[in-house]
């Protein structure tokens, strides 16, 4: 139990990615807030863990709009305690030539991944800066690292991600806060069914040297190396974990 007494937040944690690290961080013994902006999902996700005999909570909250952002912080502070782990996992993506995307493609890709991660982390930042305490992690992509063709906002989304939290990580080191990112390669969940089929996972894997898509564990396995408090002199950093995918 690493995660005792601890609180973590994790956000878009109805399905995928999210609901992998919730059970994670859950088994390690921390009280989970499960956010999903579809509020059955995230109850769903928080009931599943409670059958495992864990602790968590559902809420629903939209996380581009700053308000329920932080009417979420502090009910999770009312029903849990200040938030101490940040998980920024909720995303979203456009798959399209740049030159057909619309401008409603491109605020919903940067508002969910790059406005919505800065919301959840101004809303938890002045409990962590108070009590000396902070671990952030933002699911970023390698999307945002090397660029992926017909993924253009969505990488320019996702490198905000990285940028944002390189600076922010210098900001509020000085009261133990660390800001990291896990970059995931192509990972088997409801949200990219669609594009696996799209290409063929056969076709998929070839580049990937490990010759497997990412199981939604592998992601949630190195967030929850940075949620440790034996990580606590690592900050500013990202992670890819895409079995080789990008190797920079
Ligand atoms: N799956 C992949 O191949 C892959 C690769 C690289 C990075 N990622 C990143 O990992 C994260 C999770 O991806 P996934 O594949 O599990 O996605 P998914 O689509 O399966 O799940 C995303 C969840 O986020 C929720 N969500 C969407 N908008 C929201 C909002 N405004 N507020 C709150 N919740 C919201 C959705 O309801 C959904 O439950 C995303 O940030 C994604 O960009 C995924």
């Amino acid at each position: 139990m690493r995660l005792k007494d601890k609180v973590a937040l994790v956000t878009g944690a109805g399905r995928g990615i999210g609901r992998e690290i919730a059970f994670t961080l859950a088994k390690e013994g921390a009280r989970v807030a499960v956010n999903d902006i579809n509020r059955e999902m995230a109850e769903k996700t928080a009931e599943d863990i409670g059958k495992e005999g864990y602790d968590a909570i559902g809420i629903k909250a939209d996380i581009t709009d700053l308000d329920e952002v932080q009417k979420m912080v502090d009910e999770i502070r009312e029903k849990f305690g200040a938030v101490d782990i940040l998980v920024n996992n909720a995303g979203y993506w456009t798959i399209k030539q740049f030159k057909d995307t619309t401008p409603e493609d491109w605020n919903k890709d940067i508002g969910i991944c790059f406005i919505g991660t800065m919301n959840c982390c101004k809303a938890v930042l002045e409990d962590m800066m108070a009590r000396k305490y902070g671990r952030i992690i933002n699911i970023a992509s390698d999307a945002g690292r090397v660029g992926e063709p017909f993924l253009s906002v969505y990488s320019g989304a996702k490198a905000a991600v990285i940028g944002f939290a390189k600076a922010l990580a210098k900001e509020v080191a000085r009261y133990n806060i660390t800001v990291n990112n896990v970059a995931a390669g192509v990972t088997k969940t409801p949200g990219v069914e669609g594009f696996v089929s799209m290409i063929g996972e056969d076709k998929l894997v070839k580049a990937y040297p490990m010759r497997r898509l990412a199981d939604p564990k592998d992601i949630a396995n190195a967030v929850l190396f940075f949620a440790l408090d034996e990580s606590g002199y690592i900050t500013g950093q990202t992670l890819s974990v895409s079995g080789g995918y990008t190797t920079i």
